[in-house]
């Protein structure tokens, strides 16, 4: 069986969905601080399976504990995490003691049980301040906020523990930016409050709950002087879930794969796009640059390809597509 950390929330329940698919079982683990039940009911809709739910927090050791005594677990998905940047910065210790101390509570049971099998939830961020791309895995790494230190110090904790065992079996899967929808419109994102990464900002505009997009820059030295970033839709990053766990099965170590689709696009190609596949309109004004951003970050993603045989599939048409599909069926994401 599969424990899925976070599996409520918006990467995790459309990677839950992809591993009932490939015949996973698994039993999913979140304290829903920041997802609703809902979306366990829409997995459970769209497989067909029951799937059985802990509302644990990784801080309550015990009731992990419990999990694991519950269930028969062969390998983690750890996706329960805090990962805003803005919230990070004004709240250090709420990110620190959450992410690592989660963490480390479910690294120390899942040795107890003997348990060794983990794919983990990095993200892009652990590149920083990087002006080399599109980035491989081996470049340096470095973080500028405290929820991307929490990242690069979880990697650093799980090479560690490799290091003093060699039966940990370890993926760490830098994310770059997902985006998208279960194609379904039945799960999707939905943000709590208000959000600040692009595509939610747009679905906002786009629905009238915020009149204009701020697009911060348009100064950068990328193909129309706005961002560029490596969007990837969520169900190619579920898929690269679904192979990662695969791959804890069959080696051992610690293995890091970027997971982007290697192609960078600005924040006016995404309006853009949304705009023309939606039919739709997204009005905006430009603004300075945002404090911290830098102006192109998209992955080498051969690594994944070459050892995990993945590939991400849909493109950026899909991504807005589906995206909007989800918002439209769910105006108030999965509140009543
Ligand atoms: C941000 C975080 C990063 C985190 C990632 C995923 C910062 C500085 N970085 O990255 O650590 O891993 O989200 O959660 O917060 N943009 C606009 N207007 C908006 C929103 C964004 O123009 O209203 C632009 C940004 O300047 C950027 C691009 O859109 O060029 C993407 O922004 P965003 O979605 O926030 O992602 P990242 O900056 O890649």
């Amino acid at each position: 069986m599969i424990l899925v950390t976070g599996g409520a929330g918006y990467i995790g329940s459309h990677t839950s969905v992809e591993l009932i698919k490939n015949g996973y079982d698994i039993v999913i683990l979140d304290n829903l601080c920041n997802s609703k039940y809902e979306s366990i009911n829409r997995i459970i809709e769209l497989t067909g399976k029951e799937v059985p739910f802990e509302k644990v927090d990784l801080l309550d050791y015990d009731g992990v504990k419990a999990v694991f005594d519950k269930y028969d677990i062969d390998a983690v998905i750890h996706f329960a995490g805090l990962k805003a940047v803005g919230e990070s910065v004004e709240k250090p210790m709420l990110y620190y003691n959450n992410n690592i101390t989660g963490t480390l509570n479910l690294l120390r049971i899942m040795n107890d049980y003997g348990c060794k099998k983990i794919v983990f939830s990095s993200s892009a961020t652990v590149y920083g301040i990087t002006k080399v791309v599109p980035v491989t895995e081996d470049m340096p790494t470095g973080t500028t906020n405290p929820y991307g230190s929490t990242k690069l110090m979880l990697e650093n904790i799980m090479r560690d523990i490799s290091v003093s065992d060699s039966d940990w079996s370890i993926v760490l899967l830098r994310y770059f930016n997902p985006i998208g929808a279960h194609e379904s419109g039945r799960i999707g994102e939905d943000p709590n409050g208000i959000p600040n990464n692009l595509m939610p900002r747009i679905c906002n505009v786009a629905t009238g709950k915020m009149e204009k997009l701020t697009v911060w820059g348009d100064d950068y030295d990328t193909h129309d002087g706005t961002g560029v970033r490596d969007y990837i839709h969520v169900l190619d990053l579920a898929d690269g879930h679904v192979a990662a766990v695969r791959k804890t099965f069959s080696t051992n170590g610690v293995m890091t794969y970027n997971l982007g689709t290697g192609i960078g696009y600005s924040v006016y190609d995404l309006i853009k796009t949304f705009e023309r596949v939606n039919d739709t309109s997204v009005p905006y004004v430009v603004c300075p640059r945002r404090a911290g951003d830098i102006g192109a970050l998209y992955a080498d993603c051969t690594r994944a390809e070459e050892e995990m045989g993945w590939k991400a599939k849909r493109g950026l048409e899909d991504m807005c597509r589906d995206t909007y599909r989800f918002l439209i069926n769910n105006p108030n994401g999965y509140s009543e």
